[in-house]
C-alpha cells in the first residue's frame, strides 16, 4: 500500500472549509493507503515561539480530526514533537540545502514580511523539516493545498539531492495528492469567495445549533431576482453552493426552480441551508466534546501513533546514517 503523510497546523478550530475541503478526504483515504497523520507542532514555533499552552492546542486538534471520522487503528495520528527522529534528517536535508533556494520560498518572504522582527531560521527552514516530516516515513502522496506546492517542491529537491549525493535511489520524490473528487471549495457567508479563518466568516465544527443558524441567517444577499431564469450573482450562488453541500439534490432543485421563477425567499432558501448544516455538525461536534473530555484517551491515541511513526522514521533514518557513512 501506499505510504501518504499529511502535518496539520494547530492553529484555531475546524470550520467547514476544512471539513469539506479535506478532513472529509482524509477519513476516505485511510481505507485506500496506508496514512499517517500528524499534528504539526514544531512549525508553529516559527511564527509562535511562546505557545500558551501547546499540550492543549494539539489535544483540540486531535479531538477534532477524530471525531470527523480519523480512525487511529488505519490511520495512526501523532504529535510531531514527539517523533525526535525527523530532527536528525531536519538536519541532514538542511547540509544539502542552499539559503537562496530557501530564501526564494514566497511563504518564507510572506512571513518574513508579517513579522519583521522575527525572520528565524526556523521560518527559512520550514520546507525541510516538512521535508523530513515525510521522507522520514519514505511516503509518496501528501494531501495538500494548492498554498504548500511550493514547499511539496523543495521536498522534492531534498529527496532528489539527498539521492545525487550519495548516488543513491533511496528517497522517493512524494507527490501532491488530490483524492477522490475535486475538493469542495466552501464559500464564506460574507459574500467572501472561501470560508477562512482569517477572514471570520467561518462555521466551526465547535458551533452549537444556534450559533450555526444565527451565521446562516446572517449570510449577504442581494435584493433578489428580478428577472426568470436570471444567472445568480455571486452571494447567492454560494448560498446554493452550501445546499450543494449541505442538502439533497431534491432541495437543491427545488430552491433552483424557485430562483428561476422569481418566487424566491433567501429567508426559506437560509433556513433550509441552517437546517441540514446542523444536521452534519450536530453529531461531530457531539464527538469532539466526547473526545474533548477524554484527555487520557487522546494522549493514549498520540503516545501509539507516536509509536508507529518512530518505528517507521528509525528505520530510515538507520538507512540514512549508513549511507552518509556514520558508525551504525
Ligand atoms: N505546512 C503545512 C501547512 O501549513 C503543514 C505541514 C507541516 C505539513 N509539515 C507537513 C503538511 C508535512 C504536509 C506534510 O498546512
Amino acid at each position: 500500500m501506499e505510504k501518504v503523510v499529511s502535518g496539520i497546523r494547530p492553529t484555531g478550530n475546524l470550520h467547514l472549509g476544512n471539513y469539506f475541503g479535506a478532513v472529509k478526504s482524509f477519513v476516505a483515504m485511510q481505507d485506500q493507503y496506508q496514512c499517517l497523520f500528524f499534528i504539526a507542532d514544531w512549525h508553529s514555533l516559527t511564527t509562535h515561539p511562546k505557545p500558551e499552552n501547546i499540550q492543549a492546542s494539539a489535544r483540540t486538534i486531535l479531538a477534532e480530526y477524530l471525531a470527523c471520522g480519523i480512525d487511529p487503528t488505519k490511520a495512526p495520528i501523532y504529535i510531531q514533537s514527539d517523533v525526535k527522529e525527523t530532527l536528525e534528517l531536519y538536519l541532514y536535508f538542511n547540509m544539502n540545502i542552499y539559503l537562496g533556494e530557501l530564501e526564494r520560498v514566497t511563504t518564507f518572504k510572506e512571513k518574513a514580511r508579517q513579522q519583521p522582527d522575527n525572520v528565524n531560521a526556523g521560518l527559512l527552514t520550514y520546507p525541510t523539516l516538512m521535508a523530513a516530516d515525510v521522507l522520514q516515513h519514505r511516503a509518496h502522496k501528501v494531501p495538500v493545498g494548492k498554498d504548500q506546492e511550493q514547499n511539496m517542491e523543495m521536498m522534492r529537491k531534498c529527496a532528489r539531492r539527498f539521492n545525487n549525493i550519495y548516488g543513491v535511489e533511496f528517497f522517493p520524490e512524494p507527490q501532491n495528492f488530490y483524492f477522490g473528487e475535486k475538493a469542495l471549495k466552501v464559500p464564506g457567508l460574507d459574500g467572501s469567495g472561501k470560508m477562512g479563518k482569517s477572514t471570520g466568516n467561518c462555521i466551526y465544527l465547535r458551533d452549537d445549533d444556534k450559533t450555526i443558524t444565527k451565521k446562516v441567517m446572517k449570510a449577504v444577499t442581494d435584493s433578489g431576482p428580478t428577472e426568470p431564469n436570471s444567472p445568480k450573482p455571486e452571494v447567492i450562488e454560494n448560498l446554493f453552493t452550501f445546499l450543494r453541500i449541505a442538502s439533497t439534490p431534491d432541495t437543491y432543485q427545488y430552491f433552483d426552480e424557485q430562483w428561476n421563477n422569481c418566487t424566491l425567499r433567501y429567508g426559506d432558501l437560509k433556513k433550509q441551508i441552517a437546517h441540514d448544516l446542523v444536521e452534519i455538525v450536530a453529531p461531530i461536534r457531539a464527538k469532539i466534546e466526547e473526545y474533548s473530555a477524554n484527555t487520557e484517551l487522546l494522549d493514549k491515541i498520540a503516545r501509539e501513533g507516536a509509536e508507529v511513526a518512530r518505528a517507521s522514521a528509525s528505520e530510515t533514518l538507520k538507512a540514512v546514517r549508513e549511507i552518509i557513512g556514520f558508525r551504525k
